[in-house]
């Protein structure tokens, strides 16, 4: 299992300390799932001497699809590599739409994330027009090999899917475990297509997950963790969703 915390222009100095400060104590002891939040750039050296020696792993947004270079205002793979980052969020909805990000450019920058050793987690999803086209295993699954196709050493170590449809981002209406599981079948069902090895690559959820709908989704059978926006803002409510994940209730805590 694997929780991913997306900050998106969210944070400041102050706000970060005591959010990083309770989010390595209270996820020091939780073997069974992978936490990792992925701030914006300016905080990432806070991010790294915060979280640094705990369990708790460090991601970016996003990353630029050249190697270096004169591309002024983006940061490299090997930068984010620099100051601890293990993950790598690539083709996020919001960068897709608000950055007119292309199949290739998202292809390109998932490899440039693998060749600097971070897991690019890679974000599919459909609009609501398309799903009531009932569209939406064909454009998850095109967006998926989209990438795939440039990735040919992917696997389950390097490689994660996150499921976010867009009608489900920030608007509070998450998706339920069935839908999901649906969809999740789907692209897993198409990854086992390609190569017997990708059947263990995660497949993320993400879209309004809160601690109080973690527990539906984390126990459908292909949905692996969750890419959390809104409410991995919130340390305790981060943590209780990492919790669910590990299995473990919030009255164990
Ligand atoms: P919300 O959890 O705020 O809906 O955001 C989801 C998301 O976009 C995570 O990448």
């Amino acid at each position: 299992m694997l929780v991913v915390g997306n900050w998106k222009m969210h944070g400041s100095k102050a706000e970060n300390e005591s959010r990083f400060g309770l989010l390595a104590a209270r996820l020091a002891d939780s073997p069974r799932v992978g936490a990792v939040v992925c701030v914006p750039f300016p905080y990432l050296a806070q991010a790294e001497s915060a979280l640094g020696a705990s369990s708790v792993g460090l991601g970016v947004q996003d990353i630029s699809a050249q190697a270096t270079g004169a591309y002024t205002g983006e940061v490299s793979a090997a930068m984010a590599a620099d100051f601890g980052c293990g993950y790598a969020i690539i083709g996020h909805s919001e960068r897709r739409s608000n950055h007119a990000e292309s199949a290739s450019t998202i292809a390109m920058k998932a490899k440039r994330a693998s060749e600097h050793g971070l897991v690019p987690i890679v974000c599919v999803g459909e609009t609501l027009e398309e799903r009531e086209a009932g569209r939406t295993a064909l454009v998850v699954t095109t967006q998926v090999n989209e990438v795939l196709d440039l990735l040919p050493e992917a696997g389950p170590q390097n490689f994660v899917i996150a499921y976010e449809p867009l009608w489900a981002i920030g608007t509070g209406k998450s998706a339920s475990g069935a839908e999901a599981q649906q969809v999740h079948a789907c692209i897993r069902a198409s990854l086992c297509g390609r190569a017997k090895r990708l059947k263990a690559v995660r497949v993320l959820y993400g879209g309004s997950v809160k601690a109080s709908t973690a527990a539906d989704l984390f126990r459908q059978p292909d949905i692996d963790g969750a890419l959390v926006g809104g409410a991995s803002l919130d340390a305790e409510e981060f943590v209780q969703i990492c919790l669910a994940a590990s299995g473990v209730t919030s009255a164990e805590a």
